[in-house]
């Protein structure tokens, strides 16, 4: 089945699941409409602008005001300029705000199921993770939204996480013993990650980690090459591990009484467009973060260690007993897809 259909009937799933309206065609040529009856639709997010999610954020909303001749307004609020880590949640909730794209991690604060996403080495590419996120394992997810009046609209990408530090070069195990690292708030998880190996971990808004690394808060960090590049971490930070060890994605999301609230053209429109940005969001994702890497190693300001596939297995056995711990935590099931997918993948 072509990929934008499926992830069109995917969103249509979701939707009929969670409200009573589905896919319809699309209503098009509305008049042009004075400024006080425009829709406001406010997006927040935390990330800089030359970014997957912020470009995916502003290209949405440039599509939706050309396809609704304004009468539908998407203001873009990046890099934590309206609210940060610790704060969207609550706003879309309260409807300050009406769409986010927080990182999986970050709706553990909702549910600690979200945390499967955050097994380290649960997925061996981008690919094994749609298989997960837009399969059964993702329906049972966004489902866990809607009890806080949420409705998930797309996964967007960003890409597997990478380590860096000012301490020494991060190869096995036992060489993150002593060193604290920053990880995204809200998932147990990403605590249990680093203390595995013998390190620390201290979550923070994202907002705060340049700070929190130039003051030697933490010694390091863990995120995409896109997050590394654009916030400069590369520049304050003397080594950088390529593990691919863990995978950035976003759910975009929004507040389900607000999305009642609208026509059903304007439903569909939305949808639409969230479903064409998502296959370009994805395709973009994968070309940032290989051109920003590709200029890390052009600046030459950090030692790049790119894990063999040796290492990766040490690191990938040392995290076992994450898998165990979180299966005793969360809907056993999500557990079982992901091995399945991995015996799939392996
Ligand atoms: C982080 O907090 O490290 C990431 O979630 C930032 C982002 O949204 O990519």
């Amino acid at each position: 089945m072509d990929k934008t259909l499926s992830i069109i009937l995917r969103l249509c799933i979701v939707l009929i699941l969670l409200t009573s309206t589905g896919c319809r065609t699309r209503i098009v040529d509305r008049q042009q409409v004075a400024k006080d009856e425009r829709i406001v639709i406010r997006f927040s997010h935390v990330v800089a602008e030359n970014t997957p999610k912020g470009l995916a954020a502003k290209k949405f909303a440039e599509l939706v005001r050309e396809r609704t001749n304004g009468y539908v307004e998407v203001q873009v609020f990046p890099e934590s300029t309206l609210y940060k880590d610790g704060e969207e949640l609550k706003a879309l909730r309260n409807g300050e705000v009406q769409i986010l794209a927080p990182a999986t991690s970050k709706l553990s604060e909702l549910s600690p199921e979200w945390q499967v996403l955050d097994l380290p080495y649960a997925f061996q590419n981008s690919s094994s993770f749609h298989a997960f996120i837009d399969g059964p394992a993702g329906l049972l997810l966004f489902e866990k939204l809607q009890s806080y009046g949420f409705l998930a609209l797309a996964v967007w990408d960003n890409g597997f996480k990478q380590i860096t530090n000012n301490k020494r070069p991060l190869i096995y195990p036992k060489d993150f013993r002593g060193l604290s690292f920053r990880v995204m708030p809200s998932s147990r998880l990403l605590i249990d990650q680093f203390n595995v190996f013998g390190g620390s971990a201290k979550p923070m808004p994202f907002s705060d980690v340049y700070r929190a690394l130039k003051d030697g808060e933490v010694d390091g960090q863990e995120n995409s090459i896109s997050n590394i590049y654009t916030k400069e971490f590369s520049s304050l930070q003397r080594y950088l591990t390529l593990s691919n060890h863990g995978y950035l994605a976003y759910i975009v999301i929004t507040n389900a009484q607000f999305w009642n609230s609208l026509p059903d053209w304007i439903k569909n429109v939305l949808q639409e467009t969230m479903a064409e940005v998502e296959l370009w969001e994805r395709e973009k994702a994968k070309e940032l973060n290989e051109e920003q890497l590709r200029i890390i190693r052009q600046q030459g300001r950090v030692e790049i260690h790119t894990l063999s596939e040796g290492e990766r297995q040490i690191w990938e056995s040392a995290f076992e007993p994450l898998y165990s711990k979180l299966e005793k935590e969360v809907n056993p099931e999500l557990i079982k897809y992901l091995r399945q997918l991995k015996e799939k993948t392996d």
